[in-house]
């Protein structure tokens, strides 16, 4: 059976390229990179080179690089690292949990937080996040792009917002990362988090643009590593993978790569759209607000999405739901839940999230397998049959 993975936004495998640049930092060359001898320059030069490609790649300088453990670490470091008892923190209800439980951690200590709830579209309108601000705001934290639907946030305007009120500005770069291009420098921020294995790149391994003098407290102590800004002995190989996955990142921005996959988007959301009761979750009236190139969420009536996620993974292709799973129950995506979907459409809703490598032929397949399982489906559920109450 052919197998089509179109689940990108919740992983990625690593291109051939990023394991052969990590290979040899498993074995000859293992040094710690803070050792002195030999063993231990090989794998600091590394490390350098890996911490001059993501100055490249965030467009900043080299002593504004943290290397961690991926996006839970950064957007966890945003929030610990910055804010105090008696501080306001600001940030959106679509987030990831990342930053959403951070700031529910952060309550009992007598920090604050506003959850600014999207419009319909997914977009977070940038006056609503001004509405919020008052004298003891010290933090705003807004995604790039958002995980769920693929909506791009205004993040230059919230940035300024920031600037223009003197209030720290972190954004969750981790979906955004590889797919639009970054440039802290012109959007403006103090902190940008990224994490590998949404890009190509390895699991549990990111980094952060900390932008020079902000105020921000390590997370782990227990070395002068990164600065003293993250102890712990480097993962060395996890760093160049994340280094090379990040060059070639930046490659595909300019290749045609993303306007490919905007065409391949564009012919699945089509054809999926011919089906009646079906709909596009990040429009605004039938029209899309910006959205990353590899995303689709799409609402299917009179289904459970969950039966969908399962139909689709026997014939093979792999996609998400739009619930997820908190303590053992199925709960409706918070994310479209804060767009105004009800619970029913919520829970009926799919994310597609293309690969950089995915093929007409994907679509192809995809495109025989959904309507034929939607179909069936629905033929099945309780509100065809008219036995829903
Ligand atoms: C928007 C966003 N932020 C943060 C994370 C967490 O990143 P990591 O898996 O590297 O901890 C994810 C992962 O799904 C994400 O989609």
């Amino acid at each position: 059976m052919r197998r089509v993975y179109i689940d990108a936004n919740a992983t990625t495998p690593l291109l051939p390229e990023v394991m052969e640049a990590m290979r040899p930092y498993w074995m000859e060359n293992f040094g710690n990179a803070s050792s002195i001898h030999l063993h231990g320059q090989h794998a600091r030069t590394a490390v350098d080179r890996a911490r001059e490609t993501l100055t490249e790649f965030f467009n900043c300088h080299d002593a504004e690089v943290v290397f961690n453990s991926g996006g839970t670490e950064g957007d966890n470091t945003a929030v610990f690292g910055l804010l105090h008892p008696g501080d306001h923190f600001i940030t959106t209800s679509i987030e990831h949990s990342a930053v959403l439980q951070a700031a529910q951690r952060m309550a009992p200590q007598g920090v604050e937080t506003t959850f600014v709830a999207p419009q319909p579209s997914g977009l977070i309108d940038p006056h609503d996040i001004l509405r919020a601000i008052r004298p003891e705001t010290r933090l705003i934290s807004v995604m790039l792009a958002n995980n769920e639907t693929g909506v791009v946030q205004p993040v230059e305007q919230i940035s300024k917002i920031a600037a223009d009120t003197g209030v720290f500005f972190h954004i969750d770069a981790v979906q955004g990362a590889g797919k639009i291009p970054i440039d802290v420098r012109k959007i403006g921020c103090h902190l940008l988090s990224i994490s590998a294995h949404k890009m190509n790149g390895p699991k549990g391994i990111g980094a952060m643009f900390v932008r020079r003098g902000t105020p921000v407290e390590s997370l782990l102590v227990g070395g002068s590593h990164e600065r003293r800004r993250r102890a712990g002995t480097e993962n060395v190989a996890g760093i160049v993978g994340l280094a090379k996955a990040a060059e070639l990142a930046m490659h595909s921005l300019e290749d045609g790569t993303i306007d490919r996959l905007a065409g391949l988007r564009h012919r699945l959301e089509t054809e999926i759209l011919r089906l009646p009761g079906t709909g596009v979750n990040g429009s605004d009236n039938g029209n899309y607000v910006p959205r990353v190139a590899n995303t689709s969420n799409i609402w299917f009536n009179q289904l459970e999405g969950e039966a969908l996620v399962i139909a689709l993974d026997l014939k093979g292709v792999a996609v998400s739901g739009g619930s997820a799973c908190h303590s053992g129950a199925t709960e409706p995506s918070h994310v479209l839940m804060a767009m105004g979907l009800d619970k029913a459409r919520a829970r009926a809703s799919l994310r597609f999230s293309l690969l950089k490598t995915a093929t007409e032929a994907d679509i192809d397949y995809v495109l025989t397998v959904v309507p034929e399982a939607v179909q069936r489906l629905r033929a099945l559920s309780p509100v065809e049959a008219g036995t829903l109450g």
